[in-house]
């Protein structure tokens, strides 16, 4: 219960491929990201807490929203990423809030306790070996009345820019070891029962879990075998081809292709996407 497996995974080689890619990924989000923005309650917010911040792009557009009188902090674990935040912070502030970033366990980090009066985040908080506890320790970092808001991936099923990529490769690959219930993860916090009940038990009120669907143009301007190596790139489809030699990649990626060609127009991929906005109050 100390987080070991995800502190190592991104500090490792996803930890920097997630890194090389955060332009690309911001992009990518950037719907989400808009949707979150809107729908979290940020009136009066002088002091946020970005959990699970990795490279910053999030934590950037959030200090755009909250203005120059207030204050984010990103905390994250993995130091690759935290090297492409801390470039954001030292770009001019021009009116947005104060930027800084923190390397630290979200779970366990001792924060001031009620020093924050927002905990935000965009797919950071899912990775967790102890969900609740995690929670409890970030709740405390919350001042009375505080506001929470983060999103969170909806069942893989309404995820097709996963599944599809997935399940092709599925077709040439043995299946991974299935994980156990609830295991830490992209899909971690779907059930949004689970979600509630963690949330609740840490402290929140006033639990809400918006669904929001939206089409995310995974690739732009690009012949489809690249959108497809760009893709598999991020997600359950990266953890399955790592380390595959390359005999095995090339009769994977002709497979994605075929699976993915229905969602290839004029050079763009657009595939669907199922996230929560999930919102509460300390
Ligand atoms: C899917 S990435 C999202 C990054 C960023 N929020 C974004 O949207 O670009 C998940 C992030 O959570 C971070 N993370 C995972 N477990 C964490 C923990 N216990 N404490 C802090 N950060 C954590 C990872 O290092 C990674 O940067």
């Amino acid at each position: 219960m100390d987080n070991a497996e995800q502190i190592e995974y991104w500090n490792g080689e996803a930890g920097k491929r997630w890194a090389q890619d955060d332009d690309t990924m911001a992009r990518l989000l950037r719907p989400i990201s808009e949707a979150l923005l809107e729908h979290a309650p940020l009136e009066g917010c002088k002091n946020a807490l970005d959990i699970g911040c990795g490279g910053g792009s999030q934590s950037l557009m959030l200090a755009q929203r909250l203005g120059g009188d207030a204050r984010v902090t990103g905390v994250d674990i993995s130091e690759p990423m935290l090297e492409v935040a801390r470039r954001k912070a030292l770009e001019p502030a021009g009116g947005r809030a104060a930027l800084e970033f923190l390397r630290a366990d979200a779970a366990t980090h001792g924060f001031k306790p009620g020093g924050f009066d927002l905990l935000f985040s965009r797919f950071g908080v899912m990775f967790f070996d102890d969900p609740a506890a995690a929670f409890t320790n970030l709740h405390g970092a919350l001042r009375p009345g505080g506001r929470l808001a983060f999103s969170c991936w909806q069942a893989m099923k309404k995820n097709d820019w996963v599944r599809i990529p997935l399940q092709a490769a599925l077709q040439h690959l043995p299946p991974p070891e299935p994980p156990p219930p609830n295991a830490p993860g992209p899909f971690a916090f779907a059930d949004p029962a689970r979600v509630e009940s963690i949330l609740n038990a840490a402290g929140f009120n006033r639990v809400a879990l918006q669904p929001f669907e939206t089409t995310l143009r995974v690739s732009q301007g690009r012949e489809l075998p690249e959108a497809v190596r760009e893709l598999a790139r991020i997600g359950p489809v990266s953890r399955l081809l790592t380390g595959q030699p390359q005999s095995v990649l090339d009769t994977v990626f002709p497979a994605i292709e075929d699976a993915l060609r229905p969602w290839f127009r004029n050079g763009a991929l657009d595939m669907q996407c199922a996230v929560w906005l999930v919102t509460g109050e300390a």
